[in-house]
């Protein structure tokens, strides 16, 4: 029986709350040791990378029309061939190896070294750095199967580079990085920033608040905002961007994910925060509900990407809505030859593929794309053409 808040969601397998339960086992346990409370942060971690049980490391059906939301490279190959003229660009300028962190399902890598072969521009190596042994594993398969003439270009890495000399894309990773969440309370004199954690009151995962220390709190104190207010800061994005872009040598990181600058994220019509799980393509705001069986996400904070690049030597090549930097790299004249066949199955996928991609109330513009780099001419062809309206 689903409680009222989430009873527009499809109620689960038995098996399935079983499997949820073994998690939630696990984060109680987590949050006794630690002595009743955990981060937010903590908590995501666990309930998407448990070795074995998280949401993405276990073996669940996550991506397409079976899992629980659709991502761009799962709505056919449009998406990877578009980003292809991207990527060519950058390979041209003498880049020869190209990184893909977080590669879900595998299919970005298929298809974009399809389309790359196409151009007669083949990375020399194609590394994959993935968290998820399942999806690394569910890679190797698809990529050994439906690829087999360019598999021999992909690698899997362990950890990242200690120098890095290519381009690095990640799609919608940085929103499944876990966050911290915290709420500004005015009940005392002045404002107070509270951190909220989690811990348990009856069996159940609560949130639970403690004030904001350390890092959290310095990057609490910097942002605008009058209390009451709820939010979410990732630290480890912040810290992944600034890691990989001090590790760069030369080449150029292309993120895309949904998410704001920081002036529209941090404002009072976000006032109760960003974190917002999938479940069988429904959506809800209940993180506690079935761990495991649930994408996690928060919003990015483009602006804190962006600093974190630039403290570390890197010029910011772009930003863009995905809308422009896909029209900008030429979807529109790819969708036309896809209708050069003829009115087909496929035709009809990728007219669908594209209104997804790019119109304003589906991806266009919720998603942006950052360009950061050193060493890498410019201007990038995704961000070659006005935009005035997106500005970090
Ligand atoms: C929302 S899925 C996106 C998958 C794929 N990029 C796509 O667009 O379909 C997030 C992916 O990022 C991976 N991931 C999360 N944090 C990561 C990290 N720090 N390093 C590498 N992969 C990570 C997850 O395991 C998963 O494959």
């Amino acid at each position: 029986m689903l409680p009222d808040h989430l009873s527009h969601l499809p109620a689960p397998t038995a098996d399935a709350v079983e499997h949820s339960g073994r998690l939630g086992a696990l984060i109680r346990g987590t949050i006794n040791d630690a002595g009743g409370w955990i981060s937010f942060a903590q908590f995501m971690d666990l309930a998407l990378y448990a070795p074995g049980l998280g949401y993405y490391s276990a073996g669940l059906h996550k991506f397409g029309s079976a899992g629980d939301f659709v991502t761009a490279p799962e709505l056919g190959s449009l998406f990877a061939t578009t980003l292809a003229r991207q990527a060519a660009q950058i390979l041209h300028s003498g880049i020869a190896d190209i990184i893909e962190y977080g590669a879900g399902s595998g299919r970005l890598a298929r298809d974009l070294l399809r389309a790359l072969a196409e151009l007669d521009c083949l990375p020399q190596r194609y590394c994959i750095l993935e968290t998820s042994a399942d999806l690394r594993a569910r890679q190797q398969m698809l990529l050994a199967r439906e690829a087999p003439q360019i598999a021999s270009r992909v690698t899997w890495l362990d950890r990242m580079p200690e120098t890095i000399e290519a381009l690095v894309i990640a799609n919608e990773v940085l929103d499944a990085m876990p966050t911290h969440a915290l709420r500004w309370d005015d009940a005392g004199p002045g404002c107070s920033v509270l951190e909220r954690g989690v811990g348990i009151a009856a069996e159940r995962l609560v949130f639970a608040e403690q004030p904001a220390t350390g890092a959290l709190l310095a990057a609490a104190n910097a942002l605008p905002l009058a209390a009451p207010y709820r939010s979410e800061i990732s630290l480890a994005a912040r810290a992944w961007v600034a890691e990989l872009a001090q590790r760069l040598d030369q080449g150029a990181l292309i993120l895309i994910d949904y998410g704001l600058p920081r002036g529209e994220l941090y404002n009072p019509l976000r006032e109760s925060g960003t974190v917002r799980c999938h479940y069988r393509h429904r959506m809800h705001e209940d993180p506690f509900w079935l761990p495991g069986l649930c994408d996690i996400t928060s919003h990015v904070d483009f602006t804190a990407v962006a600093e974190a690049g630039f403290d570390a030597g890197l010029e910011v090549l772009g930003y863009t809505s995905q809308a422009n930097f896909l029209i900008n790299c030429g979807v529109a004249e790819l969708l036309r030859e896809t209708d050069a066949g003829n009115a087909n199955l496929n035709e009809l996928r990728a007219r669908g593929a594209v209104n997804v991609l790019i119109s304003p109330d589906e991806m266009g513009e919720l998603f942006k794309v950052i360009a950061l780099g050193r060493g890498v001419p410019g201007p990038l062809l995704g961000f070659s053409h006005g935009d005035r309206v997106h500005t970090l």
